[in-house]
């Protein structure tokens, strides 16, 4: 994927400033993404603190959206000035290929790190984003789940493992197979946020009372409690009575944890990932964008206003 470039008009949005204000500093025609970076920390201009956050994109059923989803979620949350991590668990790579990269050129994934004890540092990669970085994934990924079953404390190797390099980033998204398996059990307990992507149909909502049990056995077995649970409607279609059946399905037995925004069907977002390429580089005025914004400034307040489980709280500032 060539590098994205930036015009003075979405610099000024990235950087949360009005174009006015900031009209001398930008004398460019276009911007790359390190030089978006240079001007924020030419302005000071850095997000408010969420507190150093680790966010899971998860459902057990297949192709719900959680690839699209987190990339693209991440990928606006570094645009906006958060140092973030991708971590793609899929051995499919998907989350990789969506960021422009392939999974087979990469000697080392989570594997080497959660069983061949690779320090983390040794396996994240650098995006074309300065301030986004991400673990890949490829095959080799897909024997995970056997080679963690004999371990001591094979649940929380990932949590453990994320301590070296944690403090370096305000998010890290975990893009998560749809499986049921020890590595999602892992993501599950390094997380203090769960993302459920679903179709409005209903084989989506049979899959997430087990999803629900799930994470209601891992309060009571492992004394892990999420901070926040959002269910995030994908791919929406209005003019199909029966997601509009689900969506009012969903509204009725989840009222707590379903999102107000919803995510649009959207051919722009589908053909975006299948040529490894962000939506918001794509076509930042899609649907699917404007979505996933709109996702993204739903989320956020109520992500300030719970607890912070980190500790720093002077707001994003690094990039590497
Ligand atoms: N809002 C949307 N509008 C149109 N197509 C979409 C949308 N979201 C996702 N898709 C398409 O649906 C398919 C599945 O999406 P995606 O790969 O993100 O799901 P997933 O849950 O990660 O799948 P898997 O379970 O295989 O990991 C992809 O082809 C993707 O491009
Ligand atoms: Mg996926």
């Amino acid at each position: 994927m060539d590098a994205p470039t930036y015009s003075s008009k979405q610099v000024a949005e990235m950087l949360g400033l009005p174009p006015k204000s900031i009209a001398s500093a930008l004398k460019q025609d276009s911007y790359t993404g390190a030089e978006v970076w240079a001007l924020r920390a030419q302005l000071g201009a850095f997000p408010p603190s969420l507190g150093r956050r680790k966010q899971l994109f998860l459902n057990f059923k297949g192709g719900t959206g959680k690839t699209s989803l987190s990339t693209s979620y991440a990928w606006r949350l570094a645009e906006l000035g958060y140092n973030v991590l991708i971590v793609d668990l899929d051995s499919q790579g998907h989350a990789t290929k969506c960021l422009g990269f392939e999974g087979e050129d990469f000697d080392k994934t989570l594997l080497n790190v959660l069983v061949r004890k690779s320090p983390m540092s040794e396996v994240i990669q650098k995006s074309s984003l300065p301030n986004l970085h991400f673990v890949p994934s490829n095959l080799t990924m897909s024997t995970v789940d056997l080679a963690l079953m004999p371990m001591a404390g094979r649940e929380f190797k990932l949590r453990n493992a994320l301590k070296e390099v944690e403090a370096q980033y305000d998010i890290i998204v975990f893009d998560a197979p749809p499986s049921f398996g020890l590595l999602n059990l892992n993501a599950l307990m390094a997380a203090n946020d769960l993302f459920v992507p679903v179709l409005a149909d209903f084989l989506s909502f049979h899959g997430l009372k087990l999803l629900f049990e799930t994470v209601q056995s891992l309060e009571e077995d492992l004394n892990h409690v999420l901070d926040h649970v959002f269910i995030v409607v994908n791919s929406f279609n209005a003019t199909f009575k029966l997601a509009k059946e689900a969506l009012e399905a969903l509204q009725t037995h989840y009222p707590e944890y379903l999102l107000p925004t919803i995510i649009r069907q959207c051919t722009k977002f589908a053909q975006a990932s299948s040529e490894g390429r962000p939506v918001f580089v794509a076509d930042p005025g899609s649907k699917g964008a404007t979505d996933i914004e709109a996702l993204i400034q739903n989320v956020l307040p109520r992500l300030r206003a719970g607890s912070a489980p980190g500790t720093d709280d002077s707001g994003a500032q690094r990039a590497g």
